[in-house]
């Protein structure tokens, strides 16, 4: 049976806003609830106001209360996996422990490529930075 977060990417690419790079992506996230948040991509004319379909399924998750990501699917189109731009690998670890699966999957939902965010994006900065902060502060 496929991954609902797989469907779910596939299904949320096909309404993606992409008239400038015409390369729609979908993504679809599971949250430690069992709940599925999908996003896609969303550009602009002002090119940099542009939103990853990543980053979309985040703030859906977050609007419904959400604040742990287990897994997440990213649907491009054709044979080369569509990984995660460094932006969102930072945004998906403000969210993520380095085990969350991240799946790549093409417009007809088949696994291309599977990771692990702490793959992905080791020696991430995250909020960890600010307890050592706090307690190199308390020792000073
Ligand atoms: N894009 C995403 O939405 N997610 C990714 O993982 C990579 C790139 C979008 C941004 C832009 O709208 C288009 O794909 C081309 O870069």
């Amino acid at each position: 049976m496929t991954d609902p977060i797989i469907t779910a990417a596939v299904a949320a690419r096909l309404a993606a806003h992409a008239p400038y790079s015409r390369f729609l992506v979908g993504a679809a996230l599971r949250c430690d609830d069992g709940s599925i948040h999908a996003g896609c991509n969303v550009e602009n004319a002002a090119y940099p106001e542009g939103v990853c379909a990543e980053a979309s399924a985040i703030s859906a998750m977050v609007l419904a209360g959400g604040r742990r990501i287990t897994a997440i699917a990213i649907a491009g189109a054709g044979p080369r996996p569509c990984t995660p731009c460094g932006g969102c690998r930072q945004k998906l670890s403000e969210f993520a422990l380095p085990e969350a699966e991240i799946l790549m999957v093409d417009e007809a939902a088949t696994v291309l490529m599977r990771s692990a965010l702490g793959e992905l994006l080791p020696y991430a900065f995250n909020a960890a930075a600010f307890a050592a902060r706090d307690s190199a502060l308390d020792n000073s």
